[in-house]
């Protein structure tokens, strides 16, 4: 099928208004005037001089390096370099140059699509607003969206308050083999017209979290293959949200091992058409206070979600783009990377890999050994990568007035003996929007990144097996 980007946008006209004039071409403006136009204060005006920033080494070491980032008021490289005249002023729409550079130079490294339509950015506050400007770009009210059956809670909102309607599609919490039911999925696309939605319109959307949130296990390259082949037969624009996909798990002896895992394992690898927009986050890694993210699609679909930025946002904060590009630049001249700045980021990645790996391996062997898993009232899933993972509690069969599965109540007796002993965890259930789902969700999602050391971490996995096992107790008594 050729694939026509302009049949799926939505019909909203985005025309931003500004009251720059433009130049006739060929005519030869003075090549130094005085620019008494716009209301950008010069950076005299700012109370910024130079900003020093003291980085950790890795993840929890508090010892101060005396090799401090210091950003300067003014730089002269403006394609390589972020100073803080260019960043604290009105900025460019789709970011500022040095770091969309950067971008493109991390996009080279890890993304290879197969057409030749290229590949564009824009950055963005963050993998929420990248989201939010997608679907504005995209939806219309009454346009259905598909979406994984549990998945990241707050992207409802922004999809139902866009008048956009999500329809589930089946997850397993088996291996990434068999994370998405293909089968499902396809069933339901092929027989749309007869099947369970048909009152509905066909999705032209699909979004999907390759590194799974809540169950953190990773969708393997036959699953991607298959989903992208079901996007080519019906026409599907897929939106890859895929914040945790430089948090791996396994294979972490080396950096090298750890940068063959980030590599090629993207949608974007996938396209053949320019149907794929990934989203990225510097949330995770660096911070999601500094609330930055970026785009990556064909310059055609960048060029329109760049209109509704500039409307809606004008620019992302050049702080943040300031901070983030320096200190990324600072690691890549630690490890003498300075042209390929990538790298530093890459490093710095893979350390806080190491630091997930440890809680990650610490937790599977608590619960391995755990009172509540040798009595079989939970059951482990480990993950492959990000920050979460599912614990499922083998409750016995339960079902409503309706006579479907349904754990709510026993979920909630658990839940309110877990807080009294004093550890907390999400809901599976609050991580479908779809009643059935929520029902029938019969585990927790558990997280491995507040918490600020193992010693804690041990005390969490030990409060959950204590907690199990009394609401197991109790509940066999009566
Ligand atoms: C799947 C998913 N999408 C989006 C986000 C939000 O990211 P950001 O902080 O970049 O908005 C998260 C954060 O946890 C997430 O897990």
């Amino acid at each position: 099928m050729t694939f026509d980007i302009n049949l799926h946008f939505n019909s909203t006209l985005f025309k931003p208004t500004d009251f720059y004039s433009t130049n006739p071409p060929g005519f030869e403006p003075h090549p130094n005037p005085i620019a008494f136009d716009g209301g950008r204060p010069n950076n005299g005006f700012y109370p910024i001089e130079s900003i020093q920033v003291n980085l950790k080494s890795k993840p929890f070491d508090h010892t101060i390096s005396n090799d401090p980032v210091l950003i300067t008021e003014v730089s002269e490289d403006k394609d390589h370099e972020l100073d803080i005249k260019t960043a604290l002023q009105y900025g460019d729409a789709k970011g500022s140059r040095p770091l969309l550079n950067l971008v493109d130079n991390i996009t080279q490294q890890l993304h290879h699509p197969k057409h030749t339509l290229g590949l564009d950015y824009l950055l963005t506050s963050g993998s929420g607003d990248s989201l939010t400007k997608i679907l504005q770009a995209f939806l219309s009210p009454g346009d259905t969206i598909l979406v994984e059956s549990y998945t990241y809670t707050p992207i409802f909102a922004p999809i139902t308050t866009l008048g956009g309607v999500l329809i589930p599609y089946k997850v397993n919490f088996t291996d990434g083999d068999s994370i998405v039911d293909i089968n499902y999925l396809g069933n339901l696309l092929e027989n749309w017209e007869s099947g369970e939605y048909k009152h509905l319109r066909k999705p032209k959307l699909i979004y999907t979290v390759p590194t799974q949130n809540p169950s953190g296990l990773t969708q393997s390259l036959r699953i991607r293959k298959s989903i992208y082949d079901l996007a080519e037969t019906h026409d599907l624009v897929i939106l890859e949200d895929d914040p945790d996909s430089y948090i791996k798990l396994h294979n972490l002896e080396s950096f090298d091992n750890y940068l063959a895992q980030i590599k090629n394992e993207s949608y974007l690898n996938l396209d053949t058409a320019g149907r794929v927009i990934h989203f990225e986050t510097f949330s995770k890694l660096i911070s999601p206070g500094i609330r930055l993210g970026y785009i990556i699609a064909i310059p055609q679909i960048i060029e329109r979600i760049t209109k509704v930025s500039k409307i809606f946002t004008k620019a992302t904060s050049g702080y943040s783009q300031l901070i983030i590009f320096n200190i990324i630049k600072h690691w890549a001249e630690q490890i003498n990377s300075k042209d390929n700045i990538s790298l530093g980021y890459f490093n710095w990645s893979y350390k806080v890999s190491l630091e997930y790996q440890s809680r990650k391996n610490l937790v599977f062997s608590l619960l391995s050994s755990s009172k509540s898993l040798a009595k079989g009232y939970i059951s482990l899933v480990e993950p492959d990568g990000g920050m979460f993972f599912i614990l499922p509690v083998n409750f016995p069969f339960t079902s409503n007035n309706e006579g479907n599965e349904d754990y709510t109540a026993e979920w909630e007796k658990l839940r309110l003996i877990s807080v009294k002993n004093g550890v907390k965890f999400i809901l599976g259930s609050l991580m479908s929007f779809n009643e059935k789902d929520s029902q029938r969700a019969k585990f927790a999602r558990i997280t491995l990144a507040n918490e600020d050391d193992l010693n804690k971490i041990e005390v969490g996995v030990n409060r959950l097996d204590q907690s199990i096992v009394e609401y197991f107790e109790v509940e066999s008594q009566k």
